[in-house]
């Protein structure tokens, strides 16, 4: 489904992304887990065209997508959320996603504004659609609502409900657990395994809570300063040396 081929993103002097590979198959939940500044973001944003990597390749569905812009990335069938929340908290959430069906993430505020009125013109279709993905995220009743009205982990669901709107093949969640309380987030891993069961879609994020990642993930790469330290089964990363080597460092770090 999708396949990262050495890809390497430098910044200036700082290498973000150095010769990662690794492939995710149809139907999959990837975990992309690592300290803070290991990459994560930067690699999500190489898949999603905002980046263009310094080298390396990225292949979708056996096309080569490597370079091509954030829109068409879109219309290819790649989809995401952000670290940071990026909903219009003034705009509902039905107006949320059908944001989505515009078919690109990347809005400013203002093209938010002057598109707005072609929302109202949209065949109502759109409008159906999207209370169908607001229903199937169990969200339908807060429609109407401000996006901003809504809990932390109902304004996370919004933004996948926008990424789906898309019609996505592979969705790509950054940090979708961040902030949520035990609660939401055993909600988000039921969310994320009814979008791979019924809508058939292939899941790639990134995630700091292991514990999340250890129960929805089928597979797990871990990155390191930019580097591949672990690939493989869940249960494996905690006892892999290298794993523990990188996290405790993170700890020393943070105590200091
Ligand atoms: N747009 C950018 N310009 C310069 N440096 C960046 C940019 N984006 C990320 N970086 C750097 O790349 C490294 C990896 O960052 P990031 O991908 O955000 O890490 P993670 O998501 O794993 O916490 C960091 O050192 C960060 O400062
Ligand atoms: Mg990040």
């Amino acid at each position: 489904m999708l396949k990262i081929d050495k890809v390497t993103k430098q910044f200036g002097g700082v290498i973000a992304i150095k010769d990662v590979s690794f492939r995710v198959k149809p139907t999959e939940i990837f975990a992309l887990v690592g300290p803070n500044g290991a990459g994560k973001t930067t690699l999500f944003n190489i898949i999603t065209g905002a980046f263009k990597p310094t080298s390396g390749h990225i292949y979708f569905k056996d096309e080569e997508i490597t370079g091509l812009n954030p829109v068409k990335i879109v219309q290819r069938g790649i989809a995401r959320t952000f670290q940071n929340i990026r909903l219009f908290g003034s705009l509902s959430v039905l107006e949320n996603v059908l944001i989505g069906f515009e078919q690109s993430l990347e809005y400013t505020y203002f093209e938010a504004l002057l598109r707005f009125p072609r929302f109202f013109k949209q065949e109502r279709i759109h409008k159906e659609l999207a209370m169908e993905i607001l229903k199937f995220l169990g969200i339908d009743k807060y429609a109407a609502l401000n996006a901003k009205a809504l809990s932390y982990g109902n304004q996370r669901k919004v933004e996948i409900a926008r990424a789906l709107a898309t019609e996505p093949d592979l969705l790509l969640l950054d940090e979708p657990a961040a902030g949520m309380n035990p609660k939401e987030t055993d909600e988000l891993a039921d969310t994320i395994f009814k979008i791979r069961e019924e809508k058939e879609k292939t899941i790639l994020f990134i995630e700091h809570d292991m514990k999340f990642v250890q129960k929805i993930a089928d597979r797990v790469m871990v990155l390191d300063y930019g580097k591949t330290i672990f690939e493989g089964k869940p249960a494996d990363m905690m006892k892999d040396e290298k794993v523990i080597k990188a996290y405790l460092g993170d700890i020393d770090v943070e105590s200091k």
